[in-house]
């Protein structure tokens, strides 16, 4: 964890690297939730666009909004003032051109107030980042298995196993920190590629199924307390079995209203006897005229 109370920054994350301490991020998509990260102990919440499965019930990232993005990253915002908060930018808000991504970033900033942006992509971003950038904005790169190109990756599976897609990977690693991201999140390839990606990079890697040599980590909040069951990657670890305890209070209270055993005397107000008498009196005096 960093040294203090005060807001983590791009600078404070780059301090962690060379000070070999590790990185904590976790997403987190509403205020309550940012609350519980905040008070966890996370350096960085991401709203990460994953919010599109968790929190929309899509079958995948691309649906997202900008308007989804800026709603939830407000109410993240609204939670937190320690962690940096990084928004996601979701598919094809920043794909058509830098012109755009600029454009989209800046209202991010300005709507939600975020305190950096996430892109995913390679070397074919590096015009985006570089653009947004120069407009004073934060980027933080995402390479591996990129979720919104999940179409074209065949599926949500491990990259980079081969000779060549590991070169790719080292190259855009390296070029995304030259058109100056501040932070990586290496998602979904095998750990000594991420262990050789960290070494060559002086900002932190953030890694998710991405083995343990990366400067810090990542997960989805809801795979991390057991809340979403549609599917559960291998690299994975639950911490706690938050859904089934929350369906236990949802029974328990269903029962409880069904018996009539809630709301009880505690959870209830009551007035003076004198009021209630006069009430009735008067009441029925009025249904005699
Ligand atoms: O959208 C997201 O939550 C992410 C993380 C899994 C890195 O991009």
């Amino acid at each position: 964890m960093s040294d203090s109370d005060e807001r983590v920054t791009v600078a404070t994350l780059r301090k962690m690297k060379e000070r070999g301490e590790k990185v904590v991020m976790l997403t987190a998509y509403d205020y309550c939730t940012a609350r519980l990260v905040e008070s966890g102990g996370a350096d960085v919440i991401l709203v990460g666009d994953s919010l599109g499965m968790t929190v929309l019930g899509h079958p995948d990232t691309l649906p997202v909004t900008m308007e989804d993005m800026i709603a939830h990253t407000a109410a993240v915002c609204r939670g937190v003032s320690r962690p940096l908060v990084v928004a996601d930018m979701p598919f094809m808000s920043f794909q058509v051109n830098a012109e755009q991504a600029v454009s989209n970033a800046g209202r991010l900033m300005k709507e939600s107030g975020a305190q950096a942006v996430k892109l995913e992509g390679g070397e074919e971003v590096l015009p985006q980042v570089s653009a947004i950038r120069r407009a004073g904005i934060p980027v933080m790169g995402h390479i591996g298995l990129t979720p919104q190109a999940v179409h074209q990756l065949g599926g949500f599976k491990v990259q980079g196993r081969g000779v060549q897609a590991a070169k790719e990977m080292l190259v855009d690693a390296q070029l995304l920190e030259e058109a100056g991201i501040f932070s990586l999140v290496l998602e979904c390839i095998p750990a000594e590629i991420s262990a050789e990606i960290s070494r060559n990079l002086s900002i932190p890697t953030i890694g998710i199924g991405a083995g343990p040599d990366c400067d810090g980590q990542v997960l989805v909040f809801h795979d991390l307390v057991g809340m979403f069951d549609d599917f559960t990657p291998r690299f994975v670890r639950r911490y706690a079995e938050a859904g089934e305890l929350i369906q236990k209070a949802v029974c328990d209270y269903s029962a409880d209203v069904r018996n009539g055993d809630f709301p009880g005397k505690k959870e209830s107000f009551s007035t003076d006897p004198a009021v209630l008498r006069r009430l009735r009196d008067e009441w029925s005096a009025g249904e005699e005229h």
